[in-house]
């Protein structure tokens, strides 16, 4: 939520801010806005796109060396220009962008009006900036000093990134719970801050991660100096990016979504790599070892992740019950943190998270740290917070995922769980050799049959064309597909804005059958697997009152193409890891329907990819 960047350097700054910007818009893209200093301290901002921002200023911006930018995912105030950043402090010395929420203030916001402070937006990080100002006034001390101070006395999460028009040789950045990467340049004078290493990576593969609660003075003379909350000087660590920038463009594709949709067969693949061998009957995450003997000891598992990390888990927990025998339980991060939830000592808490910074899923690890589980982290982003902030855990080497709607992250995150379900089924001998040899073969095959998936490409934009204007879409999906069920409901309903419902196929007559008629589009993912004869009585509840079937089968299934107005035939696999193979047609169908709307898929409304506001 909200992507800030900065330069530091000899080089244009704009032009770096503005291509940064565009790298991070899928963060937020309610406004963009840049602050560059040449002589002045000057801002530029927008409501809208970064396109827009450059086409309004284009030409008008100065040659500044140093600058910060930011795109926003509003919450303090509409988007509006007024309210975009970055936001000046009273005497237009400093600049602010800021990602994340401060929650006291309001009450901070009073005590400067009473001291004469004057704001222009609505925003908390206007009132952030201000109270830095004052602080620097009152205790006459250095920019960095009162940003400590301010920081000891503001509630919430942010990363800010300061820029001050008496010292245009250096930036001041804070971070806590908002993520923020700072990148040395070749010269060593040269720096780049951002939330995430995308803006960074074409320029330098050094990085280091700025921790909670800590201030970097980044200086083109100094490099760079941290302190902690404290004042106490931190040693940065210097981390060697593993991204390439290939990965982070579109390559030939008209949408990031797509792109990363047939990326899936190598994204898959990328993540078994060396982790899941049949033929050695070898099932390893190398990133959980201290803690494995917790996992097999353990009397629960608990889930926790927000969105399409959250039906992962649901997958994961029918798995990992199924062969491990260990009770699982699946949470809302969001709820699970505000329920005081019992976790007792040997429970593990499995985090799942693409970003790896979502902050509801964040805060109930915390939780549950402080109550003494032992806590594994399965993102994508590697460095993320939840990377950091959890005991041990497993990468999904998706890569970059830009697309708002997550696809590859997704089938990643599965993987990652089946081999996680195998080795522990292993360890723990609730499964067969026979089994964990039919389920690792299966597993290994997996990237073909999305392959043969994604072969269906044109056949899926041609059922999408019929139903692209509907209004609401229902998807039924039973066990394993169920969780499907629900994820292309989600895909759908994101992307191009239709009301759509997943549910598990049997409840629909507790309610959803009320909404059948000739209208109504339902997608029933009935692959042949133990649930299929129920599932077909659900299809011939569904055309019973003239619903429109749209129906994803196995590959030769006679039967129900026979009762259905379409099918999607995918190959056959294990019904434990059909998810792999089914979601895929699931989420062609969101993106062509999606696209024939006029809808921008990568970035669709009101909706960011990092949400690091709870
Ligand atoms: C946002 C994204 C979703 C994502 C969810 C959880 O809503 O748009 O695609 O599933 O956050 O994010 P996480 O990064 O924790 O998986």
């Amino acid at each position: 939520m909200c992507g800030i960047v900065a330069y530091l350097g000899e080089n244009n700054a704009y032009d770096v801010l503005i291509k940064g910007l565009k790298r991070l818009e899928y963060r937020g893209y309610d406004s963009a806005g840049i602050a560059l200093i040449d002589k002045d301290l000057s801002i530029f901002k927008k409501q809208g796109k970064v396109n827009d921002l450059e086409t309004t200023f284009s030409g008008k911006t100065p040659h500044g060396k140093v600058g910060i930018g930011h795109t926003r995912w509003a919450t303090h105030g509409e988007p509006n220009d007024v309210n975009a950043h970055p936001h000046y402090s009273s005497d237009k010395n400093l600049a602010i962008i800021h990602n994340g929420i401060i929650e006291n203030y309001d009450s901070i916001k009073k005590e400067l009006q009473q001291k004469g402070h004057q704001f222009l937006s609505e925003t908390d990080s206007e009132v952030f900036i201000h109270f830095i100002e004052d602080i620097q006034k009152n205790n006459k001390c250095s920019l960095d000093e009162a940003v400590r101070i301010a920081l000891t006395k503001v509630v919430g999460a942010y990363a800010i990134v300061i820029l001050s028009k008496d010292n245009p040789d250096q930036l001041i950045a804070a971070r806590k719970g908002s993520p923020l990467v700072i990148g040395i340049g070749a010269e060593n004078n040269e720096f780049f801050l951002a939330s995430d290493a995308t803006p960074i990576v074409e320029y330098t593969k050094n990085v280091v991660y700025l921790n909670d609660e800590e201030v970097a003075i980044i200086d083109k003379t100094t490099g760079i100096n941290i302190k902690n909350i404290e004042a106490i000087e931190q040693s940065p660590y210097v981390h060697t990016l593993d991204m390439e920038l290939e990965a982070i463009e579109k390559g030939g594709f008209d949408y990031f979504m797509l792109k990363e949709i047939f990326e899936q067969p190598r994204s898959v693949a990328d993540c078994m790599r060396g982790r899941l061998i049949s033929e050695k009957e070898h099932a390893l995450l190398g990133g959980i070892r201290k803690h494995f003997n917790d996992l097999v000891e353990a009397k629960r598992i608990i889930i926790v992740a927000c969105g399409t990390s959250w039906h992962a888990g649901l997958v994961a927990e029918y798995v990992i019950e199924e062969f491990t025998r260990t009770p699982v339980e699946v949470e809302y991060a969001s709820e699970f943190r505000y329920r005081n939830p019992i976790i007792n000592k040997g429970d593990v808490v499995l985090a799942i998270s693409q970003s790896g910074e979502t902050a509801d899923t964040l805060a109930a690890i915390e939780l549950a740290k402080n109550k003494g589980a032992i806590i594994l982290g399965i993102c994508n982003v590697v460095g993320s917070s939840i990377a950091r902030a959890s005991h041990e855990g497993a990468y999904t080497h998706a890569g970059p995922e830009i697309g708002v709607a997550s696809t590859k992250a997704f089938t990643a995150q599965l993987t990652v769980l089946y081999i996680l379900a195998l080795m522990l089924a292993k360890e723990k001998n609730t499964i067969t050799k026979n089994q964990f040899l039919e389920l690792s073969r299966q597993m290994e095959s997996i990237p073909d049959k999305i392959k043969q998936v994604l072969d269906l490409n044109d056949e899926i934009e041609k059922i999408s064309t019929l139903y692209k204007d509907v209004r609401n879409f229902l998807y039924l999906g039973r066990g394993y597909n169920f969780p499907v069920a629900l994820e292309g409901a989600l895909k759908l309903k994101e992307i191009s804005y239709i009301h759509a419902e997943g549910y598990p196929a049997a409840e629909m007559k507790h309610g959803p059958i009320a909404l059948i008629d000739k209208e109504m589009p339902v997608v029933v993912i009935a692959t042949r697997d133990s649930s299929y004869d129920k599932i077909i009585s659900n299809i011939q509840e569904v055309k019973a009152r003239q619903g429109k079937v749209i129906a994803v089968v196995t590959k030769g299934d006679a039967l129900i193409p026979s009762m259905v107005d379409h099918v999607i035939e995918v190959p056959p696999t294990h019904e434990a890891i059909m998810p792999l193979v089914s979601s895929i047609p699931l989420q062609l169908l969101s993106y062509h329907i999606a696209i024939m709307r006029g809808c921008n898929v990568d970035q669709p409304r009101n909706l960011a990819k990092s949400v690091t506001v709870e």
